[in-house]
């Protein structure tokens, strides 16, 4: 197939993503155009002019390939094909034409740790001889036990569980999620090759970057005896060690392999790009976002932090450094598809940490109690503040609606893997995967006039999009102020900070950016006085010369 123009004229920059604001759909849950409950690729090709309007540069799409859907995508059965409960290829390539023609780029997910159980592959693997080479392109071990009864180490699934499933002829097949999702082993060069075809297939049809699923899994010691890992069973990134020598994540040989996807990447003009899910120590997340690898890597401290300016700087600062260190730009993430929408995480009382975040999820939402109204104030806030950081911003689905997290969907409804694989202990995410609420009135409030593959709550309609749309005081509102200003006041990448270390413990940020730019986000219970200069935004009114307890406003000196 002869290369797409990729948003030539508008787009041909190629360090376009250095402070881009990227979009990020979860394709099934975002507009539904063909009324099967589920949402489709034409759903998102009618919902492209109300992102150019929104006013972001690019849009990532969660998976959209033929699946199982036993991970809500995230095990994918052919890498080069749409599912066709969501389209066709055909669909995809006008939906691509079509952000083209509005001057929008189209990232796409690229799931390379694991595959799904129906992939062409693994069904081969299954039907083949232990030792065959279709078994190699995967990870699959005798058992331990006299009779080959015991998994073959202790290696935990991160869904709960084992990572080890047996197979009918006794052999064990490695996987570091569900069951569905067996991983591929990358010391096969066929592996290898495979994606490379893959990330040409997609750069051929016009997308311009990728964003790289579990990027820090895909190497793992598999040198016999295979090593247990005794008590460090934790995958949490600080529970890592930092040389890395963990036997499954952040391996040094996993560079290798980007380095590869690079030389594809820069096959094409502009080259294309991509961004890193890498749970790492942010002290490795430097060369997965380096110019001869990715470009780019997530950085979910921000999320993990608290809404608190003296934890706030320290993140920003450390993330600035590592991206610098990277030659790359940060990334800034408030919400996405895997955590708690950030309106309901800064809603539970302060000190509330990711564990009791989960607690809450688990009692749906009853206790502890939220304070909702508490939690947009400062989701608005944080969002001024992410979109005022150099670098890019990645923003999620709903959260221009400032949706809430749905907590209480019944146990019943849920479709994460992690409820089931928890044993119950853990709800999982779908609270923050529910249906688009477009419209007020309508079907669906809009998503589409099939139902709703996850139930909507009462009083979804609330948040929709045409209620908010034209109301100066609504979270769609801010937002579109928001990137609309932003386009015109990045001018280059440097951040200083302007208040005193007292300020700081008082709750306030306050830094610049050239053109005299100035931030200042008030995470404290005080009004405090507003800083010199014209007022360009701010994430809630003002009273006169005072900047309220949570808000950020954004002035010109
Ligand atoms: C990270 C994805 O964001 C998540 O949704 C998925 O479950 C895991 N990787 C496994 O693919």
């Amino acid at each position: 197939m002869p290369q797409r123009p990729l948003s030539v004229g508008t787009n041909a920059d190629a360090d376009w993503w250095r402070q881009a604001v990227v979009y990020q759909i979860y394709p099934r849950s975002f507009a539904d155009a063909d009324g099967d409950g589920i949402g489709d690729i034409r759903g998102v090709t009618s919902r492209l002019p109300y992102l150019a309007d929104l006013g972001v540069d690019a849009v990532w799409l969660s998976p959209f390939y033929p699946s199982e859907l036993a991970d809500g995508g995230y095990d994918v059965a052919d890498y080069r094909d749409v599912d066709p409960r969501l389209g066709t290829l055909d669909d995809f390539d006008e939906m691509v034409t079509e952000a083209d023609r509005l001057g929008l780029r189209i990232m796409v997910d690229i799931v390379p740790n694991h595959s799904s159980d129906q992939h062409v592959w693994f069904q081969e693997a299954l039907s083949a001889a232990p030792g065959s080479s279709a078994r190699a392109r995967y990870v699959f071990r005798d058992g331990r036990g006299r009779h080959g009864e015991l998994p073959p180490t202790d290696w935990p699934s991160s869904f709960g569980g084992p990572a080890w499933t047996r197979v009918p002829d006794g052999q064990w097949y490695l996987h570091l999620y569900a069951p569905e999702q067996p991983d591929f082993n990358w010391d096969n060069p066929e592996v290898r090759e495979d994606f490379h075809t893959t990330l040409r297939f997609w750069s051929d049809r016009g997308v311009a970057g990728f964003r790289v699923d579990v990027a820090h899994g895909l190497s793992k010691d598999l040198a016999e005896p295979l090593r247990d890992l005794g008590h460090a069973l934790s995958y949490q990134p600080d529970a890592l060690p930092d040389d890395g020598s963990h036997p499954l994540w952040d391996r040094d040989a996993v560079h290798d392999i980007y380095r590869g996807w690079r030389r594809v990447f820069d096959e094409y003009q502009p080259p294309r790009f991509a961004v890193a899910e890498a749970w790492v120590r942010s002290s490795r997340r430097a060369p997965y976002a380096s110019a001869d690898e990715l470009g780019q890597a997530f950085n979910f401290d921000f999320l993990n932090t608290p809404l608190c300016a003296g934890a706030m700087r320290d993140t920003i600062d450390t993330a600035l450094a590592h991206a610098r260190e990277a030659g790359a730009t940060s990334t800034w993430v408030l919400s996405n598809h895997d955590v708690v929408r950030h309106a309901s995480r800064y809603a539970l009382p302060a000190g509330v940490g990711k564990s009791g975040v989960e607690a809450w999820l688990m009692t749906g939402g009853r206790e502890p109690a939220a304070d909702l109204n508490l939690g947009l104030r400062k989701a608005r806030a944080a969002t001024l503040l992410m979109l005022a950081l150099p670098g890019s911003a990645y923003v999620y689905q709903g959260e221009e609606l400032g949706l809430p997290e749905v907590a209480d969907l019944r146990t019943e409804d849920l479709q994460d893997p992690i409820w089931v694989r928890s044993g119950g202990r853990v709800k999982g995410r779908d609270g923050c995967r529910v249906p688009l609420p477009w419209t007020r009135e309508g079907a669906n409030h809009g998503f589409g006039s099939g139902g709703s593959w996850l139930p909507q709550p009462a009083g979804w309609g609330s948040y929709a999009a045409d209620v908010q749309a034209g109301d100066k005081e609504s979270v769609l509102e801010l937002y579109r102020a928001a990137l609309r200003l932003r386009r015109d006041l990045v001018t280059d990448e440097a951040l200083e900070w302007a208040g005193t270390d007292a300020d700081t413990e008082r709750g306030l940020l306050h830094f610049t950016r050239g053109g005299g730019w100035h931030v200042l986000a008030n995470l404290s219970d005080a009004p405090v006085a507003l800083p010199e200069g014209t007022v360009l935004l701010s994430s809630g009114a003002l009273s006169q010369d005072r900047l309220p307890a949570w808000t950020t406003v954004w002035t010109h000196a």
